[in-house]
């Protein structure tokens, strides 16, 4: 059996575009949203932008206290 992968994931991030960050652990589409969390009965996704074009690396583990951004908590 596999284990399950919960490395952030390094995304360009386009200026003013709207995103929806999966916040359920669901998403067969991580760290985005991809409507799993509806038949779950789970949390809605976390929708953000940002200011300018980025590179950032978004959490999959769900444990961050930055949400969407990855701040090392699946390493503890
Ligand atoms: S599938 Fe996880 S928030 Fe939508």
């Amino acid at each position: 059996m596999s284990e399950k992968n919960y490395s952030p994931i390094g995304i360009d991030l386009e200026k003013d575009k709207a995103y929806s960050w999966c916040t359920c652990s669901h998403s067969s589409n991580q760290p985005f949203c991809d409507g799993s969390h509806r038949a779950q009965n789970a949390t809605p996704p976390m929708r953000f932008t940002v200011e300018e074009d980025k590179k950032a690396f978004l959490c999959t583990c769900k444990k961050t206290s930055n949400p969407p951004y990855c701040d090392g908590s699946h390493n503890k």
